[in-house]
């Protein structure tokens, strides 16, 4: 008997439920097809969690998540809780997760499906076929550094309005160094190329990252393939020829920026996972948690209207950088590209071309019977 895989599983509020409903299904799938054993445990999070706890994650909740293989959440928030105090309010369940697993390394692949390339506001012949990985430092970098803040600046006549805004770009060569070995670790696992990104040209801290960088590869990744790129000619070289990238590491500042416009190189929300890592447990896996990028989107809750792919896809990358299941991640991406092919269409994904419409549960019905079909 194969040792199960725990997973922890915190729908939370809006569409999370609904999608998570979806995941569910592919999870059992794999269970009854692929002698995969999971040890699923659900909870709360979020303005769900607040409801029952008076917290948007108990502490409870916070242990097991330091425990299992995989966390996978759905989404937090809704206007029912816009009024709620600061220190409860559903986002601070996810940062909280996020801070206490300590998860510095935020993953989010930017993946063409064929059938949806004219989605994207790039050209077919652009996009068609994308698959790469932004892999962003999430903990570090000026979003943390000290010095911060807003002051007076008041012995500077010339300045007109007298205050200074301050933030600070600080890493440590430890900070790069491990987010590099992930990306190298990550690269390994796809395409074999890593493309480090940087403003080393202006920046000191630019400087440290592309070193540090260079010796993690030097050292510990001879056999993978690494570049470096100046941030703001990656940015530009993401929309002219995005193909030419497998992995980019970057900081969390320019990782921040330039995963959204990797997003949105393939259109709609609906479509995009999520991962984040940190470091790894006594069992060799890294901490985890899968979300997709969209929010409980209040205007779309309840009425199956929500596209489940987001999270489906997040599950797909927990099977390959959780559980070593690359064959079944692959799996599961080809049923859902089979399924776009198909033309079957979530109302978020109904293009001028048409299609046939489902809701988020026939999406997922319609994905385990492209997975019970095989290719
Ligand atoms: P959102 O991502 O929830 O929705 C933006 C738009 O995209 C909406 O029109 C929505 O209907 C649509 N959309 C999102 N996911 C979809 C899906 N799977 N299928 C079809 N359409 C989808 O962002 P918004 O509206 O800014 O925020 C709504 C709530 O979600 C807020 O409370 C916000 O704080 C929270 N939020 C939570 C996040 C998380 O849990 N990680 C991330 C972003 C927002
Ligand atoms: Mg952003």
């Amino acid at each position: 008997m194969t040792t199960p895989y725990s997973l922890l599983i915190l729908p939370g509020d809006g569409i999370g439920p609904e999608v998570m409903a979806e995941v569910v299904k592919v999870i059992d799938w794999f269970q009854a097809n692929r002698g995969m054993r999971f040890d699923v445990s659900h909870d709360l999070v979020g303005g769900a969690a607040y409801d029952k706890h008076g917290t948007p994650l108990a502490d409870k909740t916070m242990a097991r998540a330091q425990e299992v293989d995989a966390v996978l959440l759905g989404a937090v928030g809704g206007p029912k809780y816009d009024d709620l105090d600061f220190s409860v309010k559903p986002e601070r369940g996810l940062l909280r997760l996020r801070k206490e697993m300590d998860l510095f390394a935020n993953l989010r692949p930017a993946q063409c499906f064929e059938a949806l390339a004219d989605f994207s506001s790039l050209k077919r012949e652009v996009v068609a076929g994308l698959d790469i990985l932004i892999l962003r430092e999430l903990t570090s970098g000026v979003y943390f550094g000290e010095p911060r803040g807003i002051h007076d600046d008041n012995n500077n006549p010339e300045n007109e309005g007298g205050r200074v805004g301050i933030n600070t770009q600080r890493y440590t060569s430890g900070e790069i160094r491990r987010v590099a070995r992930s990306a190298f670790e990550l690269a390994k696992r796809r395409g074999n190329k890593v493309c480090s990104m940087e403003k080393a040209n202006v920046m000191e801290s630019g400087i440290l990252w592309r070193e540090e960088v260079q010796w993690v590869h030097d050292n510990e990744y001879p056999e993978v393939e690494l570049s470096h790129m100046y941030a703001d000619n990656g940015a530009m070289q993401l929309v002219r020829n995005p193909r030419q990238f497998d992995v980019i590491v970057t900081d969390n500042l320019f990782g921040d920026i330039l995963s959204d416009a990797a997003a949105m190189l393939t259109g709609s929300l609906g479509m995009l996972p999520s991962a984040s890592l940190g470091a790894k447990m006594a069992n060799g896996r890294p901490k985890a948690l899968y979300e997709p990028v969209h929010g409980s989107a209040p205007d779309i809750a309840g009425q199956g209207k929500a596209n489940p792919i987001a999270c489906i896809l997040s599950f797909a990358m927990a099977l390959r950088y959780s559980f070593d299941q690359g064959d079944a991640a692959t799996e599961l991406e080809r049923a859902v590209e089979r399924v776009l092919a198909d033309g079957v269409r979530t109302p978020d994904l109904m293009g001028p071309e048409g299609g046939t419409p489902v809701s988020t549960s026939q999406m997922g019905d319609r994905i385990v019977a492209a997975l019970a079909a095989g290719i």
